[in-house]
């Protein structure tokens, strides 16, 4: 609980939804307590359709009772969002700021609010939005211990969270923040393979799902190294060895390790302002 602290979650999209629905039905915070806010007035309309708590258009404003902000507008709008905040004295009651945009320092996030600001850096995911995300803080330079706890306290209920130091932040964004979007594809995959063979899609797709979700569980409740849980699926000479080889042979464990290589490097890049 983040005991009647209130929160502002700049930029209602994807992410800021996710957070702020995940915040509410976890009972961490009040959906009293909340306010978000969007750019464009044709949003918010749509935008309050699909959250329990108020929404505006004036960060501001949302920012002025806030204890907790949270910044998830996209990278390159971050520092001109905060460069506004400061200039207008919004930030001068000094609130935690959270920002889990991909690619952007808390350097640079400190240094765009007049440097006095308290940053913490998280990447979550979008399963945050059930309770399954997975998150990753790192503190800025002026971050204290009690703010690092506030931002695991916010991320946890949403999963698991945990902290890493700032320089493996592009890397966990590469990995668990586009995560979600690799196994999607997997899902997707696997499911045409058993409507090739003629499984009605919707089972398929429970299967496929439902097998991601149990390896997935086995791996983080057993403890035990994915090889050797395969291992267990291997009989010899059977199908599932035959089929591994298939996969070894369209390299498909090289080209997810890149995936994640590629998207940690791209991630890197985004925090320049357009
Ligand atoms: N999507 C993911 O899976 C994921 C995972 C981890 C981290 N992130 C990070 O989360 C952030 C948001 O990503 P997203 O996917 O949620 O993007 P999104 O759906 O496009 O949401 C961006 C939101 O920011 C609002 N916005 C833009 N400029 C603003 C401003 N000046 N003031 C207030 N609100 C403003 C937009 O409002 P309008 O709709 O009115 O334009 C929109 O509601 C990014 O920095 C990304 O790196 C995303």
């Amino acid at each position: 609980m983040l005991n009647g602290r209130r929160v502002a979650i700049l930029g209602t999209g994807t992410m800021g939804r996710a957070l702020g629905m995940g915040l509410v039905s976890s009972g961490t915070v009040a959906p009293s307590a909340i306010t978000g806010t969007v750019k464009h007035a044709a949003e918010l309309e749509a935008s309050r359709g699909l959250v329990s708590f108020d929404l505006s258009l004036d960060n501001a404003g949302a920012v002025a009772g806030a204890d907790v902000v949270l910044l998830c507008t996209k990278p390159r709008s971050a520092r001109g969002v905060l460069a506004e905040l400061a200039e207008a004295g919004a930030l001068d009651h000094d609130p935690l700021l959270i920002s889990i945009c991909a690619g952007v320092s808390t350097a640079a996030l400190q240094s765009a609010c007049g440097d006095k600001a308290r940053v913490v850096r998280a990447m979550p995911n979008t399963p945050c939005q059930i309770g399954e995300g997975m998150t990753v803080v790192a503190p800025g330079l002026r971050a204290t211990t009690e703010d690092l706890e506030t931002a695991l306290t916010i991320f946890r209920p949403l999963g698991r969270a945990l902290q890493l130091d700032e320089e493996h932040m592009n890397t966990v964004t590469g990995l668990s923040g586009s995560g979600p979007a690799f196994v999607y594809v997997i899902i997707e995959a696997l499911s045409e393979g058993g409507v090739m063979m003629g499984l009605p899609r919707s089972v398929a797709t429970e299967l496929a799902a439902q097998t991601v979700k149990g390896a997935a569980r086995m791996v983080l409740e057993t403890g035990r190294h994915p090889a050797a849980l395969k291992d267990d699926v291997t009989t010899p000479a059977g199908c599932t060895i035959s089929a591994l080889l298939l996969l070894e042979d369209g390299r498909l464990r090289s080209v997810l390790a890149r995936g994640v290589q590629e998207a940690a490097r791209s991630a890197a890049g985004l925090g320049s302002e357009s």
